[in-house]
Parts: C-alpha cells; structure tokens; sequence
C-alpha cells in the first residue's frame, strides 16, 4: 500500500522466508555454511534450532536453493504433524520416486535404489524437516532408520532437523538415545545483537530499493531493537506497521509515538530497563506465534 508512496520496488519487511532478502548476520552465516558443510562432509544427522521467528525456515529455503544449484536430490518435509505413513508418502513425493506412494515398503525400495544410485555417482541426498520439534515418536524413529543407511564412504542421505528449542529436549529423551548419539552437527539461532537488528533493518530497506534509509531515524532503531527482543520476524512486524502509519500521516520519518501506537495494536509487551526507572515489563515471546499484525484489528 505504501510502496510507491515511498518508492519501494517490493515491500521490505515481508513476513514470507524470502532468501533474496537473507541478511547475513555472522550468525546466519555460520549456521547456513554449518549446513552446507554437513551435507558436503556427509555427516548425516544435523540439528537446527531457534527460538521462534529468529529465520530457520529463511536458512532452509537457501539451504534449498544450495541444493537445487548442486543438482543434490532432496525431500523438504515442512508439515511435522504427518504420520509415518504420510512421512515416507512426503518423501516419496518430492524424490519423485517411481512405485506405490502408499506403500511404505515400496518406497522405501524405491529410496534406497535412488540412494545408492546418486552415491554411485558420487552424489549425496538430503532430508530436510522443518518444525521438527512437531514430530511424532514413530516418525522420528522412521527418520533414525534412514539415517542408518550407509556405504564406506559415509552416509546415504543426509538428514537436517530444523525446529524451536523443544526439539533439543526432545531430543533428550531416553527412547530417542540412539538418535541422539547420530547427531553429529549442531547449529542454533539466537535473536539478533543491536548492531545486528541496525544492519538488518537497512539491509531490507536496500533490498527493497531504498539504500540509506532515513524513515527510521538511529534512536527509533534502538527502541524496535528493545521491544522486538532482537527477534527478525516482530522486527519486520513492527517495521512494517511503522511505514504504514507513517504513509498514512504523510510523513517521511517515523516516530516514537507512531511506534508506541503500533506497539499497542500488536499487543507487544517488552522490558522497559533502558528508560533507567526501574521498571520492567513482561515479555512473551508465545504472543508472537500467531500473530495478528494488521492494524486496526
Ligand atoms: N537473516 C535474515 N535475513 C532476512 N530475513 C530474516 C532473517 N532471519 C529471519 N528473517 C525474517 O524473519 C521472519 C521469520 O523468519 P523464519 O520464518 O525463517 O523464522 P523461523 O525461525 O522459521 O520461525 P518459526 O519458529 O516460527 O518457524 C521472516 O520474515 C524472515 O524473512
Ligand atoms: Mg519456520
């Protein structure tokens, strides 16, 4: 609505994984070259997670842009709440795997014949789960099986188990202990520093066609910075509720009374310490997972 208005070519602070808008915090960076490491070394069974919004599924989708450029076969599962019969029908689906899709056994020949022939190649395959911390028992014990099969020169398919910090503890658990033991690469998302939420924040106004940006002025960046807890996805929510106010007064700038009103819309709590009186909020990051962004609701 405010794009032309501000002459953006796109809207900056989408909420969609878009890897054409990856800023490259170091820790992005680290954990996306941990990724493509594993899957290169063939580690077999890599773990990734973060708190929610912090851009797991953002690294993912470049993960799969990685793989489409090296021509690596693989199967992106980003529904978890799926039985085992649905897991290896997912599977079957995005290998493109010639059998009865609904026939576990069937698949799981048709998986081990393209497994071995890309590793004859000299080729690996990859397995990636989104919101793994969702999986049920049983498809977790599917996943630990696939992750068994293996040549002398390491493993067949590659496995990355992507979701919020559950998926650590669930990973505790004593019946999951042979899995455990599998999981050679760790990688995790924190929320961003300050200077990281600054370079962010201009990096995605640049990105959308506005390099040096002077909508948000530095102190305002501070205050997203306190009250989104460094967190990308209630960064762009704020940001974007912020050009809207700020379009819709025929304004240039944005202030920090536009970014009190768009915080009370959002229903945003956050620790007030920096004002120095003391006084500290409550701050829930669950009031994010669903969240209601759009003004005026
Ligand atoms: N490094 C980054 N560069 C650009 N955008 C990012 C980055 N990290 C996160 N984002 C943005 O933040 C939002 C949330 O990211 P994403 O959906 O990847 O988070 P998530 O960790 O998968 O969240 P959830 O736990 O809810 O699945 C998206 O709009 C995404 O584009
Ligand atoms: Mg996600």
């Amino acid at each position: 609505m405010y794009k032309a208005f501000f002459g953006f070519k796109e809207n900056p602070f989408n909420l969609s994984p878009d890897p054409t808008f990856l800023y490259r915090s170091s820790m992005h960076e680290e954990a996306l070259a941990n990724l493509i490491y594993g899957v290169q070394s063939r580690k077999g069974f890599i773990v990734l997670t973060g708190e929610v919004g912090t851009g797991k599924t953002t690294l993912l989708e470049c993960l799969r842009d990685f793989l489409d450029e090296q021509t690596i076969e693989f199967a992106f599962i980003f529904n978890s709440r799926i039985t085992p019969d649905q897991f290896f029908e997912m599977i079957a689906y995005d290998l493109d795997l010639r059998c009865n899709r609904n026939s576990k056994t069937e698949v799981l020949f048709a998986l081990n014949h393209l497994l071995i022939q890309q590793a004859n190649e000299g080729r690996t395959s990859v397995l990636i789960v989104d919101e793994a911390h969702n999986l049920e028992w049983e498809v977790l014990e599917e996943i630990r099986l696939l992750g068994n099969l293996e040549n002398r020169r390491g493993k067949l398919i590659q496995i990355i188990l992507a979701g919020q910090p559950e998926l650590d503890r669930k990973l505790d658990a004593p019946n999951l202990r042979q899995l455990k033991q599998r999981i050679v690469l760790r990688t995790s998302l924190q929320p961003f520093r300050e200077e990281d939420t600054v370079a962010y924040i201009h990096s995605r106004m640049e990105r959308a066609g506005m390099p040096d940006q002077t909508v948000f002025p530095p102190e305002l960046v501070a205050e997203v910075h306190l009250r989104s807890k460094g967190i990308p996805r209630v960064i762009n929510a704020i940001c974007d509720n912020l050009l809207l106010t700020t379009f819709a007064l025929e304004q240039r700038v944005s202030t920090t009374e536009m970014l009190d009103e768009v915080c009370r819309d959002m229903r945003l709590e956050w620790s007030s310490n920096r004002l120095g009186r003391g006084e500290r909020g409550r701050y829930t990051p669950d009031a994010y997972d669903q969240p209601s962004f759009s003004r005026g609701d």
